[in-house]
């Protein structure tokens, strides 16, 4: 049998830079990627919508498993995400979203049912796997495992940043808060808490820019012998 497509898996907490460094590696090497984190805010978004209780692991298992979502690639504005054929790219990207992403995210029987979704996206030539357990739980042989930290203070910075360019009206101790209580719910969960693999390479980029962070893993990967 041909051996599996190679993996580079990318972990650790939002605004520490893994959006855009696995984008960019995925565009540089030309390889497919996966961003785990808008299956479960897709979950998320879709559970709220039904009016599913966000305390039910059997309606939120369900929901997991019949979940009817979509990837598009290859555009200029981006990828865009689909739920049941309608566009939900930016109605994910919340955060009210992405909070309750992560209380979907620590329900067992949530992650089983979203691990071979996950699992078959590896595919020739190779994948750039964005997440929390990719090199953990997902793709424990992967080739390289990266994980990315940053202070809370500046990865709120970060989003504030971020949203502000957005136009949006945000506080910054809002933000730090909800950073700071998202963090703990995903490292304390029973399942795939957001943990560095033992054999992942931990950059701390609290204060490098995503130039820095970018060149850094990318050295990583030529190591590997992963770039052409
Ligand atoms: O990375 P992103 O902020 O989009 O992820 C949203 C939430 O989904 C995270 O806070 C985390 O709880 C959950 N998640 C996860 N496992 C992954 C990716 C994301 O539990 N592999």
């Amino acid at each position: 049998m041909a051996a599996p497509a190679p993996v580079i898996a990318v972990d650790g907490p939002s605004g520490t830079g893994k959006g855009t460094v696995c984008l960019r590696l995925a565009e540089v090497l030309g390889w497919h990627l996966l961003d785990s984190g808008a299956i479960y805010r897709v979950l998320a978004h879709a559970a709220l919508a039904r009016g599913l209780d966000l305390e039910d692991p059997a309606a939120l298992a369900g929901a997991a498993r019949s979940l009817n979502l979509e990837f598009l690639a290859g555009r200029a504005e981006g990828v865009l995400v689909l739920l049941d054929g309608q566009d939900v790219t930016h109605a994910i990207r919340t955060e009210v979203a992405g909070n309750a992403a992560s209380r979907v995210a620590a329900v067992p029987s949530v992650r089983a049912a979203l691990l071979e979704r996950q699992r078959a996206c590896r595919r020739a030539p190779g994948l750039v796997a964005d997440g929390r357990d990719m090199g953990t739980v997902v793709f424990p042989d992967a080739e390289l495992k990266v994980f990315l930290t940053a202070s809370a203070e500046e990865r709120a910075q970060r989003r504030y940043k971020q949203l502000k360019g957005k136009g949006a009206g945000v506080s910054l101790p809002a933000l730090i808060k909800d950073i700071t209580e998202r963090d703990e719910r995903d490292r304390a969960r029973s399942v795939s808490p957001l943990v560095p693999a033992p054999d992942a390479r931990v950059l701390d980029t609290t204060h490098m820019d995503i130039e820095a962070v970018f060149d850094m893993v990318m050295g990583m990967v030529r190591e590997r012998g992963l770039s052409r």
